[in-house]
């Protein structure tokens, strides 16, 4: 699809339905390669740069990983080690980044400093994740769906945790593929307003349905998807002893799954923390695929890296 060659991928809302499609069915068509031992490489000698100001195992592992089987190389560039961390400008970094690699990935806090990189970079940069979304894990996210229901439209996904990264992208991306999501957070935790907006605005064109609450017992019945993540995120461990006390009944456990249909599937963008938002019996039980998600990152992001660099 020569319409993504040199794009951006900072967030799903600048992706239609039809090219999310597109990106799903390369990412089946090139995990079965994989599997079948073809060697694919289109991105022969091409250079990804990974700027990472968090901490990561499956983004980073994936992503050196994707471009390597690609035919390309990865580059890890810790914020810490790079000049950005002594206060070269994002501006600066994106042009002379520009001449050297074909590729940007970056972790970071704020979906602008993404943004920025991304206006100033003559090459694709792809969001591996900020304070705002999450859109990696999301493309992943819906690939594994597909695997395991057979078709997205009309799933009914319900994420029960803090309505920050996660929930956004999972909202943004139910939306355009026509799904049902409810989030459930408590009162202090709902997802950002601007970002339910632009959910519920696709969501009209697409027949999808957007929903909040602060009840999960209630909005899991008819659940095909329970998903969670961690209550703390990167860049909030102060507030994990707070966090813990306000999170304490919205934990996904037996009791919850139970409530939900009976072949519901359980989803986890990783790291975990058992016996906090979700009991070790669930993670670990026959509903769960968060291992089947965190190889489908590879995948997802093989495809990715593809229709933008190749
Ligand atoms: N799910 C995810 O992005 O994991 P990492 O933080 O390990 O990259
Ligand atoms: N919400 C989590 C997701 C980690 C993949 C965080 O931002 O830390």
């Amino acid at each position: 699809q020569q319409a993504l060659k040199g794009r951006d991928f900072l967030k799903l809302a600048d992706y239609t339905k039809e090219e999310i499609d597109y990106l799903i069915e390369l990412a089946d068509y090139q995990k079965k390669q994989s599997k079948d031992g073809i060697v694919f490489e289109p991105l022969k000698g091409k250079m990804l740069g990974m700027i990472f100001e968090k901490s990561s195992t499956r983004t980073r592992v994936s992503f050196e990983t994707g471009i390597y089987q690609l035919g390309g190389m990865g580059i890890f560039l810790s914020s810490k080690d790079i000049q950005i961390g002594r206060g070269e400008t994002i501006a600066d970094t994106a042009q002379v980044l520009s001449g050297y690699l074909d590729g940007i990935m970056i972790r970071t806090y704020n979906q602008s400093d993404v943004e920025e990189l991304a206006k100033h970079a003559s090459i694709p940069v792809i969001n591996g994740l900020t304070d705002l979304y999450h859109p990696c894990q999301v493309l992943a996210d819906l690939q594994t769906i597909k695997e395991v229901k057979g078709v997205l439209q009309g799933q009914k996904i319900v994420y029960i945790g803090d309505g920050n990264n996660m929930a956004h992208s999972l909202m943004i991306g139910a939306a355009k593929m026509g799904m049902h999501i409810v989030t459930v957070t408590p009162d202090n935790y709902k997802p950002e307003e601007q970002v339910t907006e632009k959910a519920k605005k696709f969501a009209g064109e697409y027949d999808a349905t957007i929903e909040w609450s602060n009840d999960p017992d209630a909005a899991v019945k008819d659940a095909d998807v329970i998903y969670t993540d961690v209550w703390a995120s990167m860049g909030q461990e102060a507030e994990q002893t707070q966090r813990v006390q306000e999170f304490q009944q919205y934990q996904v456990n037996e009791k919850l799954l139970a409530k939900a249909k009976s072949d519901v599937t359980f989803m986890h963008c990783l790291p975990a923390h058992r016996g906090e938002e979700v009991s070790a019996g669930v993670i670990d039980g026959e509903h769960s695929v968060v291992f089947q998600q965190s190889e489908n990152r590879l995948h997802a992001q093989k495809a990715l890296m593809t229709a933008l660099m190749g």
